[in-house]
């Protein structure tokens, strides 16, 4: 996720009912656009944007601060400790952690969750593909039932998944494509066993973006991004693409709001799935 600040924060007028429906009809008119062009050149791959890199360097331009590092933001300032124990609190209620747990945290950046997680259950491992973020969650890590590797989600070996209660990404999807996330499922899903459990957090919500961008000025920041290929946050997910993927891998899938005081509960969501067979 990047800094989720804006070029010019200047005034920001709230938007009224009938601008905020003007900019849901040229969403869907920018969407058409993009879908109509891979149709029409389904040989033209658009250009994936380079998220690693993205990492990397925020990993590196913000050494000290383990919240910025992994875009635990707000307007560019980091959001306070007690965020994340809201994040840890909220995990712990969805998934009631027990000791006998395998936990896999996928996209686990610099190892704040894993840490945060590790006295509640058996083992994590966790897997990024940021180098420098790996080296942060080693060089902070105290407890010896955490693993971590560098590793890209759309290359993990199957192996990676077998024998584990519960798979992990929290802030993580918006970084994929829907293709990405599909073979990341297929591949879940030929090693977890009956009863496994997926957590998907902090999913920016396609229906909510304008509580997101809630000015002009925020919005058409935005489009900038989204028409140069540099998205500012990544994929925006309906609830829909994510319950068709469930059905399709034999997961029972279930939505969650956020915790009112979480600083993204006004447009991102969780899911919880359940392999049934
Ligand atoms: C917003 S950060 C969240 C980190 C962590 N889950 C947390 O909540 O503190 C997103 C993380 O996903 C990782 N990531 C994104 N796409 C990935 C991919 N294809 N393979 C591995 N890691 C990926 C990034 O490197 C980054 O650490």
């Amino acid at each position: 996720m990047k800094s989720e600040q804006y070029k010019t924060p200047g005034h920001r007028p709230r938007i009224q009912l009938s601008k905020s429906i003007c900019l849901k009809a040229t969403i869907l008119k920018f969407e058409r656009l993009i879908s109509d062009l891979q149709a029409k050149y389904p040989k033209v791959k658009l250009m994936r944007f380079d998220w690693r890199t993205y990492f990397e360097d925020l990993c590196q331009d913000h050494n000290n601060s383990r919240l910025k590092q992994v875009g635990k933001t707000i307007d560019g300032k980091e959001v306070s400790w007690a965020q994340i124990d809201l994040i840890v609190v909220h995990l712990k209620n969805s998934l009631k952690f027990e000791k006998t747990h395998r936990v896999v945290d996928l996209g686990c950046g610099n190892g704040l969750i894993c840490e945060a997680l590790s006295p509640m259950v058996h083992s994590i491992d966790g897997y990024d593909f940021s180098p420098s973020l790996i080296k942060k969650a080693n060089s902070a890590k105290r407890q010896s039932n955490i693993q971590y590797n560098v590793v890209d989600l759309c290359k993990i070996p199957s192996e990676c998944f077998k024998s584990k209660d519960i798979y992990l990404l929290y802030e993580v999807i918006q970084h994929l494509t829907v293709d990405e996330l599909h073979n990341l499922f297929l591949s879940i899903s030929s090693s977890a066993s009956t009863g496994a459990r997926i957590f998907m957090g902090g999913i920016p919500e396609k229906k909510r973006l304008l509580n997101f961008y809630n000015t002009r000025e925020k919005y058409n920041y935005f489009l900038e991004c989204e028409k140069s290929q540099q998205p500012h946050i990544g994929k925006w997910w309906s609830q829909n693409e994510l319950l068709d993927m469930s059905v399709q891998f034999g997961w029972n899938c279930k939505f969650i709001s956020q915790p009112k005081l979480l600083y993204t509960a006004h447009y991102r969501f969780d899911c919880i799935m359940t392999k049934m067979y």
